[in-house]
Formats: structure tokens, sequence, C-alpha cells
């Protein structure tokens, strides 16, 4: 298939509703990006890579670290990880707290913050390099050698995590935790605060259409069928509480972030990356979101 015009018709069909949603500001520095960008990689298993836009600046991948982090867990544990995190969409804001108290400290999935909590925890006991394990996650996937912790998103991202404190001091009282919250609260925000830009998170995410293979290395990163799992959780909880009405846009099992960034695997054919800043009410990107739904619409391509 001729992916580069369709990129193009994306692009120019987007144009109205550049700039619209709302630009992430409660972690400050991420308020400072421009609405108006966008971007779009789509990179397949065969080795083609096809982009438009600013699909090569990079941005916060926020959430969207969330998906390797689990990728990093869900390799050392296995199925034990089941019994630290659940597998069920929430329904609630990825910032939610309420669940919580109802289900003893358990989070529903490893998407929502307190599930990417307690994946963190799983990380800083069972890795010894947690600090940087993500990052050469990233690097060895991607083949980007630079990607980096933005120091300043991450400084921002540190000083205004009471939330996200207060969910994991939460988590303590029911002893869901092992390692200190301050230490998973530093791992998991540097992580959130990696720079990425869509051509690199594209090809980052494309093991997963791949049945667990990096394309360009070889390397197995999953077996087939916990790839097929992890990319089972993404349909179901990767876009939070706006998870069925993605599936039913889109089709495709993705991971968002509030950045601006959603990532999307098509099984056994390619991986995309689409960037744009401005969020509907549920934190995903408003024209990314409607980019993607064109994207399986144009080329005909969806799990269904
Ligand atoms: O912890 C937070 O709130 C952010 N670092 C990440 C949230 C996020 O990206 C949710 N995505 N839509």
């Amino acid at each position: 298939m001729d992916y580069a015009p369709i990129l193009q018709r994306i692009a120019a069909d987007i144009q109205p509703l550049i700039g619209k949603g709302r630009v992430a500001d409660y972690i400050p520095e991420l308020g400072k990006v421009r609405a108006t960008r966008f971007g779009m990689a789509l990179v397949t298993v065969t080795g083609e890579t096809h982009t438009i836009g600013d699909a090569d600046e990079r941005f916060s991948i926020q959430s969207i670290s969330k998906l390797f982090a689990c990728t990093l867990a869900f390799q050392r544990l296995g199925e034990e990880l089941w019994k630290r995190v659940g597998r069920e969409p929430s329904g609630n804001a990825f910032n939610s707290l309420v669940q919580l108290e109802y289900e003893q400290g358990i989070p529903r999935n490893p998407f929502i913050n307190a599930g990417a909590l307690v994946v963190t925890d799983v990380l800083c006991r069972n890795l010894p390099g947690a600090d940087t394990a993500l990052v050469e996650l990233l690097r060895r996937l991607s083949g980007n050698d630079t990607i980096a912790v933005d120091e300043r998103v991450a400084r921002s991202e540190l000083e205004h995590a009471a939330r996200n404190r207060a969910m994991a001091y939460f988590m303590k009282s029911f002893e869901r935790l092992e390692v200190p919250v301050e230490r998973i609260i530093d791992v998991y925000s540097r992580n959130c605060a990696i720079a990425m830009s869509c051509t690199d998170l594209a090809r980052a995410a494309l093991f997963l259409a791949n049945g667990g293979v990096v394309p360009h290395s070889g390397e197995r990163i999953l077996a087939p069928s916990p790839t097929k799992r992890l990319s089972a959780l993404m349909l179901t909880c990767g876009t939070y509480d706006a998870a069925g009405d993605f599936v039913y846009r889109v089709g495709l099992p993705a991971k968002s972030g509030v950045g601006g960034g959603i990532v999307a695997v098509m099984p056994g054919a390619w991986a995309v990356c689409v960037w744009s800043p401005g969020l509907d009410a549920s934190g995903n990107s408003l024209v990314g979101v409607q980019a993607l739904e064109w994207l399986t619409t144009l080329t005909g391509h969806s799990i269904f």
C-alpha cells in the first residue's frame, strides 16, 4: 500500500482541527508547547518509514512510557504481574483515586497512573538499573541512541506530583508497594519526561506489530502470547476512560500521553505515532484521535 498520499491527505484534512483541544498545563513545562504542532510517522514491519509534519520533533512521551514500562515488568514477572495490578478498563480519569479505596489499593490496569506506579515499583524491585532501564529499552527499540529524559519536564513533573504522591502513599497504606514512595515517584516522573519523536515512538512500538520481535535488530522483546496480551490491554485500557470510543472510531490497540502523542499498532503490518498537543476531555490528543480514525478508514486496515 502507498501510505505517503494517505498521510498527506490526513495532514491536509486535519488542518481545521489544528490548535483545538487544550494543551496539558497541570505539569507547567508541558503547557509551553505550541498547540499547533502536528506530526505523524508510520513504520512498517518490512522497513518502510513514512512521515508528515513535525514527525521528527521531540515531545514529552508522558503516559506512552507506561506501555514500555509495562513491557519491562511483563518481561520480568510474566503472569505474576497481574497479582499486583488488574487488567480491566477503569472507566475513570487516568489520575483518579476513587477506585483505589474500594479495590484495596490494587489499580485497575497498568496504564492509569496508579497502575504505572505499581509497575514502577516492580521495576525498582526487580531491575538493578531501574533508573535508566526505560531509556535504554527505548534506545534499542527505536535504534536512536540519543533518546533521553527532558530534565526540565522531569523537574516540573516532580514539583507538581502531589496527586501521584497521594496515590502512591494510599497504595502504600494497603501494603501494595515495596520500595519507598519517593523513589517510585522519581523513576516514574523521569520515565514520563522522556522526549521522543513520532518516528522514534512508531519504531519503538513496532515489535508489538511483529509478534514481539524488533524488525531492524531481530531482538525478541516478548514471546508471541505476551505480545498479544499487551496489545489487548492497549485496546481496552490504552486511552483511559475514552477507550471504548477510541476503539469504536479507530479500531487499533493504542497508548496515549498528555504530551499529545498516541502510538497505535496494526498487528502484522505497521506501527504509527501521531502527535498534536491539544487534548480532549479524556486527556487524549484531539487531532491525534481524528488522524488515526482517518488512517484506518483510508487504509482499510484495523484489527476488525
Ligand atoms: O503522571 C502524570 O500525570 C503524567 N506524567 C502522565 C499522565 C498521562 O500522560 C496521562 N495521559 N493521557
